[in-house]
């Protein structure tokens, strides 16, 4: 029987070995590393081989690992084992829904394809910092059969946080550029379809048919996904609440027409503005970012939608230059920086992507991000509010030029050194192979005579193809009948 025990899968636990070693070992004692993960128990005597090859050989202590398990017979075996981790009998959304444990290893092995719901994962781990101050986060995923509602969810997220559809509009004042993505997605697919000498007419179908969706393409989004929501922190969790699709409005897979996409756009603005739901939506971003004493801005009707962030941070800004006199464009920045602190997002330290084939043909995706906190960073802007409150002057003219505080020079070049990586830098995603072997087919007298021969339908399915096991299970009815004698 094919189990877990499969080269391309132990080449893929020895990838997260070496992620771990490279980006988490580096600074860490192993013994104090606590790790979340699948363990995985599927046959007696090949319980927790991703404890026993990766976690183990590196130092982890074993009651240092919690090994999830949702199902009871195969958590029984784990337990039995007396491996020493501790086992939770839990589905993984239910446990970080109920838990605020952290870890710095959260490994997730998952059997089957990502899922709505399961990107719920992310948005807590981020939004919850359940990774704590430096961590790995690793998914595998098969990249297969995802349900057609996944398709299109994904199609929005591939599009609201992958970085090509997320450059800056041409226009700079233009009140859709929140939508900007979609505007280039829209271009970009006008081009394709131009090159290719098709109409626009014939864009439009393919997109209404859903031709147009590849799904390798579509699969990136969940990748790009789990980067955004590390990087929002707190806000993952308002950002999962909300439907993209509220972001990616329906008409704009049926018409991806430059010229025509940004005219409806700016008619949706106009519409969502006087949308009584509007001004709701953007009070959960705030209370996700903490920053809810802002809120009666955006009662402001001139602050409305898409601006009230700008807003926000402008009207701090405006704050800082009318009582501390300090430059407005600084005040801006600070303001920035500050929202920016009170989500607690994840800087990524490192990125690795692979695929490969499993010998049970399950087409695997799997994706690692070494992360951490810029305490630094917080540090150095508690500082900075520190000596605000204290009046320290601000900005100095030194031998004819300016100089600003020390703590705010130097959080400056913390700031700009520590942006850690982006959309723009995902990996690309690595083969590591397959041990698939495809199987032969076998004829109908062979299959009958294997069982005949006291063989079970499920080791015929095993060793060949051409007949499913309930196909074999029903030969096997006759045989035991002697139908065939
Ligand atoms: C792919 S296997 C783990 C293999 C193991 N990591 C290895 O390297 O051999 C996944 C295991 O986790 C369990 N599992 C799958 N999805 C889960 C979930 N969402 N929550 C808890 N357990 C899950 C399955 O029952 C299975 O035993």
């Amino acid at each position: 029987m094919n189990t877990y025990d499969d080269p391309v899968k132990q080449l893929s636990r020895l990838r997260l070995r070496a992620f771990i070693k490279k980006n988490l070992l580096n600074h860490m004692k192993p013994e104090n590393v606590r790790v979340l993960c699948f363990p995985g128990a599927e046959v007696e005597g090949q319980e927790a081989l991703e404890v026993k090859e990766v976690y183990l050989p590196l130092g982890i202590l074993p009651e240092n690992v919690v090994g999830l398990e949702e199902d009871s017979t195969r958590a029984e075996r784990l337990r039995a084992t007396k491996l020493g981790i501790e086992i939770v009998d839990q589905n993984d959304l239910d446990y970080f829904r109920g838990n605020s444990d952290t870890f710095h290893v959260i490994s997730l092995d998952y059997t089957g394809q990502q899922t709505r719901e399961r990107l719920e994962v992310p948005a807590l781990i981020a939004g919850r910092h359940l990774l704590g101050k430096n961590g790995i986060f690793c998914t595998n995923y098969s990249g297969k059969r995802e349900s057609r509602p996944f398709q299109t969810e994904l199609m929005a997220r591939r599009i609201l946080f992958s970085p090509a559809y997320r450059e800056e509009v041409d226009d700079p004042t233009d009140r859709s550029a929140g939508f900007s993505g979609y505007i280039n997605l829209a271009k970009e697919l006008e081009q394709e379809y131009r090159d290719m000498g098709i109409g626009n007419e014939r864009l439009v179908e393919d997109i209404a048919s859903g031709e147009l969706r590849d799904l390798g393409w579509l699969r990136e989004g969940i990748t790009h996904t789990t980067l955004a929501y590390l990087t929002i922190g707190s806000l993952a969790l308002a950002y999962h609440t909300e439907t993209p699709e509220r972001y990616m409005p329906q008409f704009l897979m049926q018409h991806p027409v430059a010229g025509i996409v940004r005219e409806r756009l700016r008619q949706s603005y106009v519409q969502q503005s006087g949308d009584p739901t509007f001004k709701d939506r953007h009070r959960i971003f705030l209370k996700a970012l903490g920053v809810a004493r802002w809120q009666d801005l955006i009662d402001k009707p001139e602050n409305s939608g898409e601006n009230f962030s700008t807003a926000m941070v402008e009207e701090y800004g405006d704050y800082l230059e009318r009582t501390k006199g300090i430059p407005r464009h600084i005040g801006t920045m600070f303001s920035l920086m500050r929202a920016e602190e009170e989500k607690r997002p994840y800087v990524i330290a490192d990125m690795e992507r692979y695929q490969y084939t499993s010998n049970k043909n399950f087409f695997m995706l799997m994706d690692m991000f070494a992360v951490r906190q810029p305490y630094k960073i917080y540090q150095l802007l508690d500082s900075v509010v520190e000596d605000l409150r204290n009046n320290v002057p601000f900005a100095r003219v030194r031998n004819g030029s300016l100089s600003y505080t020390r703590n705010w020079s130097r959080l400056c070049a913390e700031y700009a050194e520590d942006r850690g990586l982006n959309h723009h830098d995902v990996p690309e995603r690595h083969d590591l192979g397959s041990s698939w072997v495809p199987r032969d087919r076998i004829s109908r007298t062979d299959a009958i005579d294997f069982l005949k021969a006291n063989c079970s339908p499920a080791e015929i399915a095993e060793c060949f193809s051409g007949f499913s096991r309930r196909q074999l299970a029903a030969m096997k009815a006759h045989v035991t009948m002697g139908t065939y004698d």
